[in-house]
């Protein structure tokens, strides 16, 4: 088992198979994603080679992330392989919902059990402004024909300064029959929107203390199962999380590592810099991978430094998938 010296454990992998994207999230990629030099992203040997490194050292799970993942031709076929390594329990993917209502299914077929979309906004217009992308109700289809395919749902919605009581209604409206989770993502600064940051930033506090005014209850969650707080009412088929990355204690409940699609191990989604494990997964080596990766995680800091307003390498987080 992968484990560091705070002991936290690390069975849970989030692999970026791009970090192209085609939304212009305003906190993330405002201008679009911007080709900045040749890259090889990792090939699916490659892919398969660290899976198996990382599932022989007890990771059960992996989300593949991106940029976009599914603007790679190949995504069904990372699914596949993911799902089929020995090991891997549950296999997750992050996207931005832009092929969801029309493969999802193919996704399901070749193994995923899990999906998280990001949705800003329940309204179409604002929806458009925040990503540049006028697609919120074909996301929707794509929501619900996931659900109708036995996939479970996540909802990311990143909280800015347009998020008011009236959002809050609207999500919490959507949530009455919907048996999904929806989880309010705090906007975290990276190095490329410290202005924005300033402007929009939101903190979730208050949205919980409402929460639990209404009777929202406090979800008990495994120790194993991440840093969200999650709510349910008796009342919503659906859930509400909330992730404050700047709470206390945020990071003792840290469960993930993280490699980008250019084969780097990020310990932190704000660490000083990635740490290049392409020379093994090149080669097929497996053993000498799982032998690296026991010695850098060594090197894993207790937190993050955003409070101080320190990003790390990390200017933006289609980098990483966050
Ligand atoms: N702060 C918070 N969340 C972010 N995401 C992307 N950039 C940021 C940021 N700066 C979210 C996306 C997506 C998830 C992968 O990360 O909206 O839901
Ligand atoms: Fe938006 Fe995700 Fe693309 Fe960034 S990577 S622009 S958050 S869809």
């Amino acid at each position: 088992m992968l484990q560091d010296h705070h002991g936290r454990r690390f069975h849970y992998l989030r692999l970026s198979i791009t970090d192209v994207c085609n939304f212009k999230c305003n906190y993330c990629l405002p201008d679009g994603y911007q080709c900045d030099s040749e890259r090889e992203f990792l090939t699916l040997p490659e892919m398969q080679a660290l899976t198996k490194a990382f599932a022989g050292l007890g990771t059960s799970k992996i989300r593949i992330t991106g940029g976009e993942p599914s603007l790679r031709k190949d995504l069904a076929d990372v699914i596949a392989m993911a799902k089929n390594t020995q090991g891997i329990e549950q296999v997750a993917l992050t996207t931005n919902g832009f092929r969801l209502e029309k493969d999802i299914e193919k996704w399901r077929d070749a193994g995923l059990d899990s999906l998280n979309v990001s949705i800003d906004s329940l309204d179409s217009k604002a929806f458009a402004t925040i990503t540049g992308h006028e697609k919120l109700q074909s996301i929707l289809r794509g929501l619900d024909k996931a659900l109708a395919l036995g996939v479970a749902v996540k909802v990311n919605s990143v909280l800015m300064q347009h998020f008011t009581a009236s959002e809050l209604t609207r999500f919490q409206a959507w949530l009455k029959d919907k048996p999904v989770t929806l989880r309010f993502i705090e906007l975290m600064q990276t190095g490329d929107n410290i202005t924005f940051f300033k402007q929009q930033h939101l903190s979730g506090e208050p949205i919980k203390k409402t929460l639990i005014e209404q009777g929202w209850a406090r979800v008990i969650r495994d120790k194993a199962a991440g840093p969200a707080q999650e709510f349910q009412h008796p009342d919503y088929a659906g859930r509400i999380g909330l992730i404050m990355p700047y709470s206390k204690d945020f990071c003792s409940s840290c469960n993930r590592l993280r490699v980008s699609a250019l084969g780097k191990l990020h310990l932190c989604l704000f660490a000083e810099q990635g740490l290049d494990l392409r020379e093994y997964l090149r080669c097929n080596d497996v053993q000498g991978l799982q032998l690296q990766l026991q010695k850098l995680l060594g090197q894993k800091e207790a937190t993050h430094w955003l409070h101080e307003g320190y990003t790390g390498a990390t200017t933006h987080l289609a980098m990483l998938g966050g």
